[in-house]
């Protein structure tokens, strides 16, 4: 049975409680403590905002503005101890409980939960944005001093999972990073876009008050406002945008960590990962298996599964605010603290992953790997072309896979024999040139095109990534600094509206 309603919002519309379980269902208290300091701010700002448009009487701006402080002092475990609906309703509660209605009263002036949530949600996103990103640049800068100690390391590279071509280690951890890293610039793409205010816009239609929205956007270091007050509180498109840019990520992350479980496999053995990073079977003693990676590879999974999630929650809702949405936001912090969870454990496992040169470079030796170099050798040294080079190769490793020939037996008299059958007649080629063209340390070091494996086109590369990731440290220092000195403008303002006590 309902009781009479305690609550100040509902009183006048809805007198009775709302059902407990319900109440329970509907409620995001306990996934707003996510936004329980973020709320906190953006509350301060609207209401000194609202103390310096002449909007709320001063005194009980002042008044406010220290009940404040004091709920930030108590946490939010202390305000998360009631049921509310939300962090906001709580908040205000709290504000009102403390100062009296007559004065806590003013408080929500001007706003609704709308604008109000709309504009935490950014202001938290905007921190594990950043968070995000300087994990990943962790990341980029462990896997570029790797590939930097591997960039002599002769390694098998695979199409189809069958060895193609040599390449170097460096070369192939180089390729993670290049991935990677676009997900940093689609990062901090995403970043701008968050990085503006919602706040002001009301329910949905802002208000008639005279409010300053440029204000209260500044204090909270917004670099813009949104300009329609319908999109600014009904859209999520941040959410999702930042969510996708995650995914992306993600995907990325699983691939190196399926490469890294796969080479560290028995029949590859090219790397292992550290002890600290693995586990053993509880019967077969033997046993070292690299668990990290693989539950990194399936937290990867469920991040690309909350996208789902998310998507399909936002993509039949009419505009504006919908209470649907609430629910994006346990999507949104769910994953956004699983890719930055993930993105740490990847960094160690690369950090102190042990490489098996000899391992690699007999992978490399047994098999026909070169043999791209040997047609391509051909072509250089006897002027016929391509198709038929690759045909008079094709045929030579044919035979010495049935003989069992090794790879680097291969000789002049064989390719003849296979030119003969192609052409009607031998190669105009010496022994050495074939012997050169078969050597994987001749394959690599005649790769100089740009992005190949070639030393001293990798060398290169290695520097032209450090130089990019020595921007993209100092850009986010910058946007950080940004961020400060709004906080501490805030925290001025707020300090010169505030009365020193509340009783
Ligand atoms: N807890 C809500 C959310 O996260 C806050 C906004 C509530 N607005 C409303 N009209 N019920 O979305």
């Amino acid at each position: 049975m309902n009781s009479v309603s305690k609550s100040f919002l509902r009183r006048g519309r809805l007198p009775t409680e709302m059902d407990k379980q319900a109440l329970e269902y509907t409620s995001s208290i306990a996934v707003d403590k996510e936004i329980f300091e973020a709320d906190l701010k953006v509350t301060e700002a609207h209401v000194a905002m609202l103390i310096n448009q002449k909007i709320i009487p001063s005194e009980a701006g002042a008044k406010i503005l220290s009940a404040l402080a004091k709920i930030r002092a108590q946490g939010y475990n202390e305000l998360a101890k009631s049921s509310f609906e939300d962090i906001h309703e709580a908040i205000e509660s709290k504000v009102i409980e403390m100062v009296g209605e007559h004065q806590g009263g003013w408080v929500h002036t001007g706003r609704s939960r709308n604008d109000e949530v709309a504009t935490c949600l950014r202001i938290r996103l905007r921190e594990y944005l950043i968070e995000i990103s300087e994990s990943l640049i962790n990341l980029l800068q462990t896997l570029l001093e790797k590939a930097r100690s591997e960039k002599d390391a002769l390694a098998p590279a695979f199409t189809h999972t069958q060895i193609a071509q040599p390449t170097t280690f460096g070369h192939i951890l180089l390729a993670h990073f290049n991935a990677l890293a676009r997900n940093l610039t689609r990062l901090l793409e995403v970043y701008n876009r968050v990085n503006q205010s919602p706040l002001g816009s009301g329910a949905l239609t802002t208000t008639s008050y005279n409010i300053d929205r440029r204000l209260t956007a500044d204090l909270l270091g917004f670099n813009n406002i949104l300009d329609n007050s319908i999109d600014a509180v009904g859209s999520r498109d941040f959410i999702l945008e930042a969510m996708a840019t995650y995914t992306l990520l993600a995907t990325d992350i699983s691939r190196l960590c399926e490469e890294l479980i796969l080479f560290s496999s028995d029949g590859y053995r090219m790397v292992e990962l550290a002890d600290e990073y693995s586990s053993t079977s509880s019967i077969m003693p033997q046993k070292k298996n690299p668990d990290t990676a693989e539950v990194a590879r399936a937290r990867c999974a469920q991040i690309v599964g909350m996208l789902t999630a998310a998507f399909t929650l936002c993509k039949g809702l009419p505009f504006s605010y919908n209470r649907d949405l609430q629910e994006l936001n346990k999507l949104l912090w769910h994953s956004s603290r699983t890719i930055l969870d993930t993105l740490k454990i990847v960094e160690k496992i690369v950090a102190t992953l042990k490489v098996n040169r000899s391992r690699m470079r007999q992978l490399v030796e047994q098999s026909y790997s070169t043999t791209t170099e040997l047609a391509d050798t051909i072509v250089r040294e006897s002027g016929i072309p391509f198709r038929a080079a690759h045909t008079i190769v094709g045929l030579a490793v044919k035979k010495a896979l049935e003989k069992g020939i090794e790879p680097n037996k291969l000789n002049l008299k064989m390719i003849n024999t296979c030119s003969k059958k192609v052409l009607g007649r031998a190669l105009n080629i010496s022994e050495e040139a074939i012997r050169n063209a078969l050597d994987p340390a001749t394959f690599i070091s005649r790769r100089r095109v740009e992005g190949g494996p070639a030393l001293e086109t990798l060398s290169k590369a290695f520097s032209d990534k450090q130089l990019w990731l020595k921007e993209k440290i100092a850009l986010i220092k910058k946007v950080k600094t940004e961020l400060e000195k709004a906080d501490n403008k805030l925290r001025k303002t707020v300090a010169e509206y505030t009365t020193p006590t509340v009783s």
